[in-house]
């Protein structure tokens, strides 16, 4: 079999190759089901560190380790087959050096089989960037609001209303798209910035609470899909599935009550 054969998924490069085309659909995801449900609609799919407050209570992304990444990178890939798996990079796994990065870039990339990497920031991540890059690791950056750096933010602010902050993360921008990033994610941004961030980069802009400006959207799946208790103003709930887990759950737990399940159907019976 050639090595193309072998290569059935959207790649990083597909990806890039979509600036400014039809918009790019993307969705985070964590469990092997979900990927499972969602891989036939989006492009890319990514496991994202917010799986830190959506999977288990954090109130950052802050705590999340790169064995969760790894473990839930391991799970979406087993359950999807065609879109691309992006993972992300933790807080702390990927600052200190782009060597740092590399080692850890590459623990994702060889223990999951995911086809890219996240990371959040801009100039200051920009030779890091470029450092794995040159080394065949695909990247997708992150700027704007960046919830890793929610400490020296100051909560999540949505960025840009000033001139200064506007050009600060233009340039952020910039300097991600020119050290070799595929696509990048704009999140929390005003509208003017994130169409001006989209017109001028030559790579995808995903947005997220950034405008249809973008080149693509992403959302977080149990934002959308109405689990998650509170979401943020730029979150469409295209869903209800707190309300419908509630009502099955009640079902449930009614009929094991009133002894109406397990039915007849649900018995093993000895053979006849
Ligand atoms: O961790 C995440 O879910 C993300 C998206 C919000 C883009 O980084």
């Amino acid at each position: 079999m050639s090595v193309e054969a072998t290569i059935r998924r959207v790649t990083a490069v597909d990806i890039r190759a979509r600036k400014g085309g039809a918009p790019i659909v993307s969705l985070t995801s964590y469990h092997a089901h979900t990927a499972a449900i969602i891989d036939p609609f989006v492009d890319f799919m990514l496991v994202g560190d917010s799986l830190g407050m959506v999977m288990h209570g954090m109130e950052t992304t802050i705590p999340v380790t790169l064995d969760m990444m790894i473990l839930q990178g391991q799970a979406v890939m087993r359950g999807s087959k065609r879109a691309l798996v992006v993972v992300d990079l933790p807080f702390g796994s990927y600052e200190e050096s782009p060597a740092a990065a590399f080692r850890s870039a590459v623990r994702v990339m060889k223990e999951t089989g995911c086809g890219a990497v996240k990371m959040e920031g801009g100039r200051q991540m920009a030779e890091t960037v470029r450092f794995l890059v040159d080394r065949g690791v695909p990247v997708m950056g992150h700027v704007g609001l960046t919830p890793q750096a929610i400490n020296t933010m100051g909560g999540f602010k949505v960025q840009g209303r000033s001139e200064a902050s506007a050009e600060a993360v233009l340039a952020d921008a910039d300097a991600i798209a020119a050290a070799g990033a595929f696509a990048m994610v704009v999140e929390g941004v005003v509208e003017p910035l994130a169409r001006a961030i989209t017109e001028r980069v030559p790579i995808p802009t995903i947005g997220i609470g950034a405008s249809p400006a973008c080149d693509g959207q992403i959302l977080v799946l149990e934002d959308m899909l109405g689990l998650s208790p509170r979401v943020p103003k730029f979150v469409k709930r295209f869903g209800s599935l707190a309300g419908m887990i509630e009502e099955s759950v009640s079902a449930y737990a009614e009929a094991v009550r009133d002894r109406s399940f397990p039915g007849e159907e649900n018995v093993y019976k000895p053979k006849a």
